[in-house]
């Protein structure tokens, strides 16, 4: 897919962007500063520039605001020119932006822009010779103030302005997006500006309340997703919304209302008002992001998995229900594929692996696993059915990550654990898996193939564990993790035959995806400078087991780094700032996407992936 480098002079700046952005968003994209008097609308002439090189034709409004010659110099206004190809600008002043704000989990800085913004405004009031209608003169008032009105006014506007302009002796807030007046506010409100990102995972949703003014993050809530009563896997829930008319209805309602509960809990935690809230961002896999817009994603779940719409939509927190300000918008970003969804748009975004110069593997594990490769070149990405064996489902012992389980094991002159909350194990999560398994094939436990060894086969100081390598009454081996005093229910935890086995299985399938993707790309492990671990897993498992038992490339150990809630990063990202916004719809453009069940011998890929790395 192709896409332009656009050069800052004399700044050296490099950025990639998608053919046809104007040149004030590539310089907004870029986190640059430039004066844009008339707000961008191709009117003051005052954002004019030099572009030595590259593929810009003048518009219009450039013919009729320029002259010939400083045109035919290479001249236009930044505000309308369209870059179509390889572009050099020439800024024609350098400053440091104003806004900058820190995303924690990435070290990402963005430059503040949000979707929405107020301003006061205070006008005269009309008398005997100043007969300007109401609306008219909000529109010039707002237009003054360098603010996009739009010729549209909402009728629900109209019907409040006479009371509000004259009860307030003309003084208001507008409240614009970059095209048209959204809303109006009695008096001065510019001091309320708040946003909420939200990131809907299959199994919890998470909500990042920010102050649009500061960047500031004011609340972080979450709750389970309710829609996991339904089914705990997204296939579940597309069945039950292909199956039953109702099935729909009940899943989009159910993540709506929980939204909207967390939206409250958030809002009473920093004491403000849901009113408050002007903008919403979205990220979800493609199944959570079809749901909770109502859209029915039964064609997810059928070859070739064909989601409804790939591109990011703005839609009015009215229309889906959404309880923020009446005249609140809602951005939900953009998807890749069927498999590979808006949240992992988000973690590009926020480690903005599309503009890399270096080779980087994001990997985002859960009951998918979804692994983008590449850098500002070319982005592939695939998603593998990782199975639930890393959120401890199909597991003998297996819970989530919560209160009770066992998260680490280290095999250190005997079994060590550490449980969640401290106190006695009930099971054992994702993180506590990896590590145990990756313990016993370091200790010579089980072999390459995944099987326990019988106590009379232990050799090399692995004979000290014989008494926990035990047969089960059904003769399925199995390893006592956890001995039965040492849990809360006095039953041991054990690691079983078919636990590797479950496991073997989802760590196939993600180290399967990475040479999948590696082949596409024509990489080696060697030019791969990072490999960051997105989300909840990833940013809790020891990349060290991760390695051990080939989950990710041994070679790249050194390389991996955890970089917390990526996806959640992005809808903050994109919340705090448009040019993010626009940016993640090239991201989904710009990535390509290989379907593994359509790749050449995946299964034999798959199949040579099972066993664990020699020793
Ligand atoms: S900002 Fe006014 S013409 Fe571009």
């Amino acid at each position: 897919l192709k896409r332009c480098k656009v050069t800052f002079q004399p700044v050296n700046q490099e950025i990639y962007i998608s053919p046809g952005i104007t040149v004030k968003d590539a310089i907004n994209l870029a986190g640059l500063e430039l004066d844009f008097p008339c707000g961008g609308r191709g009117k003051c002439g005052k954002c004019r520039l030099q572009i030595p090189k590259g593929a810009v034709a003048p518009t219009q409004a450039e013919q009729e605001l320029m002259d010939d010659a400083s045109l035919g110099q290479g001249f236009r206004l930044a505000c309308m020119a369209r870059i179509t190809g390889d572009t050099v600008v020439e800024l024609p002043y350098v400053t440091t932006p104003k806004h900058q704000i820190l995303i924690a989990a990435v070290e990402k800085q963005i430059k503040l822009e949000p979707h929405l913004s107020k301003t006061y405004l205070e006008m005269d009031p009309p008398d005997l010779r100043q007969q300007q209608p109401d609306w008219e003169r909000l529109h010039a008032s707002t237009e003054q103030a360098g603010l996009a009105a739009g010729d549209k006014p909402a009728l629900e506007l109209l019907r409040a302005l006479p009371q509000t302009l004259r009860e307030t002796n003309w003084r208001v807030t507008v409240l614009t997006d970059q095209e048209n007046i959204l809303g109006m506010e009695p008096l001065d409100t510019t001091d309320k500006l708040l946003g909420i990102a939200f990131d809907i995972g299959t199994t919890t949703v998470v909500g990042y309340l920010l102050d649009l003014r500061t960047g500031q993050e004011l609340a972080a809530v979450s709750a389970l997703n309710p829609q996991t009563r339904y089914g705990a896997d997204v296939i579940t829930r597309i069945a039950l919304a292909a199956r039953e008319e109702s099935g729909l209805a009940e899943l989009h309602e159910a993540i709506i209302s929980e939204i909207n509960s967390l939206i409250g809990e958030a809002v009473g935690q920093v004491g403000v008002q849901q009113e408050d809230i002007y903008t919403v961002s979205v990220v979800g896999n493609t199944t959570m992001h079809h749901l909770f817009l109502g859209i029915n994603p039964r064609n997810l779940a059928l070859a070739p998995y064909i989601p409804v719409l790939q591109q990011p939509m703005a839609l009015t927190a009215r229309e889906l229900g959404l309880q923020v300000n009446p005249a609140g918008m809602v951005y939900v970003l953009p998807n890749i594929a069927g498999y590979v969804g808006a949240d992992t748009v988000g973690v590009l975004l926020a480690t903005d692996l599309d503009w890399s110069e270096g080779i980087k593997l994001a990997i985002d594990i859960g009951t998918n696993g979804e692994i983008v490769l590449g850098s500002k070149e070319r982005l592939v990405a695939c998603s593998t059915a990782a199975g639930p064996a890393f959120e401890g489902a199909q597991i003998s012992g297996g819970m989530r990550g919560t209160i009770g389980a066992i998260d680490h094991v280290r095999f250190d002159d005997g079994v060590k654990f550490t449980v969640i909350g401290g106190g006695r194990a009930q099971g054992i999560c994702g993180s506590g898996l990896l590590d145990a398994i990756a313990g016993l094939l370091q200790q010579g436990i089980i072999d390459f193939r995944g099987r326990i060894l019988a106590p009379d086969q232990l050799t090399a100081g692995a004979e000290r564990y014989a008494d926990r390598s035990v047969k089960l009454e059904s003769g399925v081996k199995a390893f006592v993790l956890a001995t039965a005093p040492e849990t809360v229910d006095g039953r041991p935890i054990l690691i079983t035959q078919s636990d590797i086995r479950e496991l073997q299985l989802a760590k196939g399938a993600i180290a399967a995806g990475i040479q999948a993707l590696l082949e596409r790309l024509g990489c080696g492990l060697d030019e791969v400078t990072q490999v960051l671990l997105a989300g909840a897993f990833g940013n809790y498992l020891d990349p060290h087991s991760a390695c051990t038992i080939g989950l990710i490339p041994q070679a790249l150990e050194s390389r991996v780094r955890p970089v917390g809630n990526a996806a959640g990063a992005g809808a903050k990202a994109a919340l705090l700032s448009r040019s993010e916004y626009q940016r993640a719809a090239m991201i989904a453009d710009f990535t390509e996407y290989i379907e593994l069940s359509a790749y050449p011998n995946f299964s034999h890929l798959f199949a040579s992936c099972l066993n664990f790395p020699l020793r």
